[in-house]
């Protein structure tokens, strides 16, 4: 399979279409909707996107009604990014290879940038689900989408992970609080991204638990992959910079472990999680392949 190939096609459905889910503002409040399209155009892999399309696909279920929730994960995805950023966060000045949205717009803007693409995200699932609303069936497995992706990306979730993540600064290492932040900051929304695609596509039960456990061990393996970055990564490569986590003393895995056994624990998670998905043979080739690519990567 030419793997590369078809995440470009996967990618590029996002590209094509993300853009016109923004809202039309007016002259007024034109600055947010500038700021927000500014993050969404800088780029980045689009992971979350294409994962919740092939989970989708996996699946045998038709990628374009899971469309929109895709693009709602990356606006999401985005938000966060223009978050994390700030300087009553990780203060970094560089995201995708721009200078950060905060050092464009100024924080106010930047917040609401962040704001407003939360509640596009929300909007563009709401109205897809309204669409099909005399669609039981239908109306139901989008609910269901909407409810991984809501509840991941919020207080049990990312929110609470990044929420933990600033807290537990200089604080003394710790194994427990470090999974907890890593699962919660990071893997919960990669795991929702897996598990809206395949409910999204009908999904049976064995096939959903499979990719849950796929994608939990997927995500932990791509935060410790960005912790390890963080220490030896290219700046240019990644467009963000690198030795942020050091500055501020966060809880990580080198932190914790060291670069080797961390790049070690990277390569246990990804054994684990080809070894669930074995059983499904070049049905999951796509999605080892991704998994290989996150953990293999310089950016
Ligand atoms: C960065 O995510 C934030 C983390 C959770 C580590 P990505 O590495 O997916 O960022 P983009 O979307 O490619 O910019
Ligand atoms: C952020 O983790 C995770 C988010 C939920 C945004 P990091 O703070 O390590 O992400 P980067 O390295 O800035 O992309
Ligand atoms: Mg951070
Ligand atoms: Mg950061
Ligand atoms: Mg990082």
């Amino acid at each position: 399979m030419d793997f590369e190939k078809i995440y470009q096609e996967k990618k590029l459905i996002i590209e094509n279409n993300i853009y016109s889910y923004l809202p039309s503002l007016d002259e007024k409040s034109i600055k947010v909707y500038n700021a927000m399209r500014y993050s969404l155009e800088a780029g980045g892999k689009r992971l979350r996107p294409v994962l919740l399309l092939s989970a989708c696909e996996f699946c045998d279920g038709d990628i374009y009604q899971a469309l929109p929730y895709a693009c709602a994960i990356e606006m999401i995805h985005t938000y966060s990014l223009i978050h994390d950023d700030l300087p009553s966060m990780d203060n970094d000045d560089f995201r995708r290879g721009k200078p950060s949205n905060h050092k464009v717009y100024g924080e106010a803007i930047a917040i609401l940038a962040g704001d407003g693409l939360l509640n596009t995200a929300m909007e563009i699932i709401c109205i897809d689900i309204s669409s099909s609303i005399k669609n039981l069936e239908t109306t139901t497995k989008k609910v269901l989408a909407a409810s991984e992706i809501f509840e991941a990306s919020g207080c049990k979730g990312m929110i609470g992970g990044q929420a933990a993540d600033i807290d537990f600064e200089k604080k003394e290492l710790s194994e427990d609080v470090l999974n907890y932040i890593h699962i919660k900051k990071t893997s919960a929304l990669l795991t929702a991204c897996i598990r809206a695609g395949a409910i999204l596509g009908n999904a049976d039960e064995e096939v959903l638990a499979d990719l849950t456990e796929f994608a939990k061990n997927m995500g932990l393996a791509f935060q410790i992959t960005d912790d390890i970055l963080d220490v030896c990564g290219n700046q240019q490569l990644m467009g963000k910079a690198v030795g942020s986590d050091a500055k501020l003393q966060k809880m990580t895995y080198p932190s914790l472990y060291g670069i080797d056994n961390s790049k070690a624990k990277v390569k246990e998670l990804e054994k684990k999680s080809l070894l669930i998905l074995d059983k499904y043979k070049e049905r999951s080739d796509f999605l080892k392949n991704l998994l290989l690519y996150l953990t293999d990567r310089s950016f």
